[in-house]
């Protein structure tokens, strides 16, 4: 891989949080390119994005089996192995299809606390044709942490995943 990863992307300013996920989507797709098995995919993602995004604890796969997320290659502390599609926010997401934005984890009912330290999570879809295979979590420590530019730049890094990746 002739890529330099960023260790730290900027995102104290709008502008600079643009342009940061502008080098992190291309940053994913130099990452993966000539790869496509699913779990080298995934586990490169996740190291990409645990490395380069300033305030996260944890980042990391749930993937769809049945009506249960069952927990894939993710960077932080170990975490629950388990979610029900009925519970938590990553629950929330697999049932909807549908970006969960939560600023403040102790305020979502069902939240699941894997990690005491996170208090805001971001989860998205990750959707191929007309499957849910996974999602993928960000937890963070700070409040407030995620907003529609991070759910906007994290949608089109999954994306260029989704679309680079073989799923079984
Ligand atoms: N908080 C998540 C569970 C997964 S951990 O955060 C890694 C939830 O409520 O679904």
């Amino acid at each position: 891989m002739s890529f330099e990863v960023a260790d730290t992307l900027d995102m104290s300013t709008p502008d600079a949080k643009r342009a940061s996920y502008e080098l992190l989507v291309a940053q994913v797709r130099s990452v993966l390119e000539g790869e496509r098995d699913w779990i080298a995919n995934l586990s490169q993602f996740s190291a990409l994005v645990h490395q380069s995004v300033p305030d996260l604890n944890w980042a990391g796969f749930y993937l769809a089996r049945g009506e249960e997320l069952v927990v894939g290659p993710f960077q932080g502390k170990v975490a629950c192995v388990r979610i029900p599609f009925s519970k938590g926010v990553c629950g929330a997401c697999a049932r909807s299809r549908e970006i969960q934005l939560v600023e403040d984890v102790h305020a979502f009912p069902g939240h699941i606390a894997c990690d005491s330290a996170s208090n805001s999570e971001l989860v998205l879809p990750v959707v191929v044709g007309d499957r849910l295979v996974a999602v993928f979590d960000l937890d963070s420590p700070l409040t407030a942490r995620f907003d529609a530019e991070d759910a906007r730049g994290f949608a089109e890094a999954v994306a260029a995943l989704a679309a680079g990746t073989d799923w079984p």
